[in-house]
């Protein structure tokens, strides 16, 4: 089965990415790699037709198949992106792979060590990539907590906190997704975070030392990694929403925020009088300035993504669609824009045009 024509314009020096699974995470990989100048989304996966359709909005020029084999026979693709439920992540990575194609899996990558071990060795047998989707080691805390990290001294001690709201919803979108399923999809996050940061700071073997699960989703792990400790808490009911990484050296600590996109760093001993008291001060006031910062950078980020200036640079398909849409005040109506932001700046068109 297959939905779409074949585009014989498409260009043949970009990467040539397939999207496997048409739901809310390929919706943000299509519009990710839209951005990208040297990759382009020929071909999306999804047995649902209306999933499907909604990738190709974003990305009109990639074909639609309803499986990875129609996809395989009909196209060849640089790497494909797995962005389906967890449990076909391992058959549609390992096919892919066998099909000579990089692979990148969306977490969870798979579900038993057993399972990553043997698509590695597939992946090194054939000279390919496999990636998995753990985007948060690549995010400003995490980048910024690098940096810090040697001014901390010997890293004694690291913390991974992950809070959140189970609002996930089943592929068929009618029924929430149960506790331990719920569980199974976010905790890779904070467990790759904590490893990434323990494998930075010393040599060795990490060695979970406790772990308690709780009935509604909630886990608590004690990790060993020679004598640096960490602690690992995630939990569906402890509020507020929180995903923070806390590292403790022998020098100062740090703590990474992933939900404001900010770091509040207190190198030093602390130990003085007027250490203990300043020190809340100074937090106060790195938490204010970098929460401002980073909630700027976003915004202007958006706004930027969303200019007629940058669609008019990119040369993706959606912002070929957009610069269309942005061409003159007649053929776009921004009230009608489901995006404010945008709306906003069609409206700054308009007025320069009826001006
Ligand atoms: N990195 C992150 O922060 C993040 C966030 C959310 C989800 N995810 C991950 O992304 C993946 C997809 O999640 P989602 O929220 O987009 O799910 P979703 O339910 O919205 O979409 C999944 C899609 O895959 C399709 N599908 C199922 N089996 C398929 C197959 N064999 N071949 C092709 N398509 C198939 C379904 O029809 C559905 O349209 C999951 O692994 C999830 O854990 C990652």
């Amino acid at each position: 089965m297959k939905h779409g024509k074949t585009d014989l314009n498409a260009p043949v020096d970009k990467l040539r990415v397939g999207i496997l699974g048409a739901g809310q995470m390929a919706r943000q990989h299509a519009r990710a790699i839209g951005r990208l100048d040297g990759a382009t989304v020929t071909a999306v996966v999804d047995p649902d037709a209306s999933a499907l359709a909604e990738v190709r909005r974003i990305q009109p020029t990639a074909i639609g198949f309803a499986t990875l084999e129609d996809l395989l026979r009909a196209q060849a693709v640089d790497v494909v992106h797995v962005c389906t439920p967890p449990q076909t992540h391992e058959m549609l990575t390992e096919q892919a792979l066998e099909a000579g194609c990089h692979v990148y899996v969306e977490k969870p990558f798979v579900e038993t060590h057993a399972a990553a071990a043997r698509l590695a060795k597939i992946a090194d047998r054939k000279g390919l990539k496999i990636c998995p989707g753990h985007q948060l080691l690549y995010e400003p805390p995490t980048r910024r907590a690098l940096e810090l990290l040697p001014a901390l001294g010997e890293l004694i001690h690291v913390e991974s906190y992950f809070s959140f709201r189970a609002m996930k919803h089943s592929a068929s979108g009618r029924a929430p997704l149960r506790d331990d399923l719920q569980l199974l999809d976010i905790l890779p996050h904070p467990v790759y975070l904590l490893l990434d940061f323990l494998e930075r700071a010393t040599e060795g073997s990490t060695r979970l030392v406790s772990v308690e699960i709780g009935p509604r989703g909630t886990v608590h792990a004690l990790v060993r990694r020679g004598s640096l400790t960490a602690t690992l808490v995630v939990t569906l009911d402890g509020r507020p929403v929180e995903s923070y990484l806390r590292l403790v050296g022998t020098n100062g600590s740090l703590h990474a925020d992933y939900v404001r996109s900010t770091v509040q760093q207190n190198i030093g001993p602390g130990a003085s009088g007027v250490d203990k008291l300043v020190s809340p001060y100074r937090l106060a006031g790195q938490l204010l300035v970098g929460t401002t910062r980073a909630m700027g950078k976003r915004f202007i980020k958006k706004q930027k993504r969303d200019s007629p200036r940058y669609l008019a640079r990119s040369t993706s398909p959606s912002a070929k669609m957009s610069r269309h849409r942005s061409a003159g005040p007649i053929c776009w109506r921004p009230w009608r824009s489901a995006r404010r932001s945008r709306s906003r700046c069609a409206l700054r068109i308009q007025r320069r045009h009826l001006r």
